[in-house]
């Protein structure tokens, strides 16, 4: 299965505390208010988590992803436009003020990639607009994200999330067994998160068209050997 097609409904109970989105939207509105933006295209949105609580602060958000399973669950949480779109192909009706892809989007594209995507990003957005996006960091992806082990287990559901590190990716192979009644059906779906240095990714938006304001620990934290999240700040030229 594609990655996010059988784990859309459970991925907000699984990921139920994994991240600091709201402290992560106060980072994103400060660039925001920094930029006067209106309009936030919220890019490999998943779930609409940070789509929610941008609109909650009074933005226009348009959510973009590749996963209809995963806006479908993001439609009946907030009422943002949500378009199903391979961001690689990235095609707006009009330029946005703001662009967001937070937890781990980027991750999901080979490094070669990144390049063409930062590309179509710089063409979805007015001169001057913010883009703000992290990645897993290389250190978290090689010490404590790859070869191990995840579980969730609760009575109506078992996932086990089982990773392989690769060198330059981790391959992720989930399964779920859902019970029904007197047995669990099994599915399995496969993710791949690709490593990229932040010297790769600056290399990249300077490639296509955007300067780096600043680079920090999961949104504003300071950036050190260990950081987890590389979070980075950049302007379309
Ligand atoms: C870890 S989830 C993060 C979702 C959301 N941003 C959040 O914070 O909950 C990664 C998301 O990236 C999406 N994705 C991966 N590759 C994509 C692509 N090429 N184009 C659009 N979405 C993509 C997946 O469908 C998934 O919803």
């Amino acid at each position: 299965m594609n990655s996010y097609t059988i784990l859309a409904k459970y991925y907000d109970k699984f990921t139920r505390n994994d991240c600091d989105y709201v402290r992560w939207s106060q980072y994103l509105c400060e660039v925001a208010a920094r930029h006067g933006v209106r309009e936030i295209v919220d890019l490999a949105c998943g779930t609409g988590k940070m789509s929610e609580l941008l609109l909650r602060r009074g933005y226009d958000v348009v959510g973009v992803d590749a996963s209809s399973e995963m806006l479908n669950i993001a439609r009946q949480k907030c009422k943002a436009a949500f378009i199903c779109q391979d961001m690689r192909k990235l095609s707006l009706a009009h330029r946005a003020d703001m662009a967001v892809c937070v937890n781990d989007g980027v991750n999901y594209l080979k490094p070669t990639e990144l390049a063409p995507f930062f590309a179509r990003a710089a063409d979805g957005l007015k001169v001057g607009a913010p883009f703000v996006f992290d990645v897993s960091s290389p250190f978290k992806l090689t010490n404590k994200v790859g070869d191990n082990v995840f579980y969730w287990d609760d009575e109506l559901q078992t996932l086990l999330w089982s990773n392989a590190f690769r060198g330059d990716r981790v391959e992720m192979d989930l399964v779920l067994f859902e019970r029904r009644g007197d047995v669990y059906c099994r599915s399995d779906e496969r993710h791949v998160q690709y490593v990229h240095e932040a010297a790769a990714v600056v290399a990249a938006l300077a490639q296509a068209g955007f300067d780096v304001v600043e680079q920090s620990d999961s949104y504003g934290g300071k950036l050190t050997e260990q950081a987890l999240r590389l979070a980075f700040y950049a302007i379309k030229r």
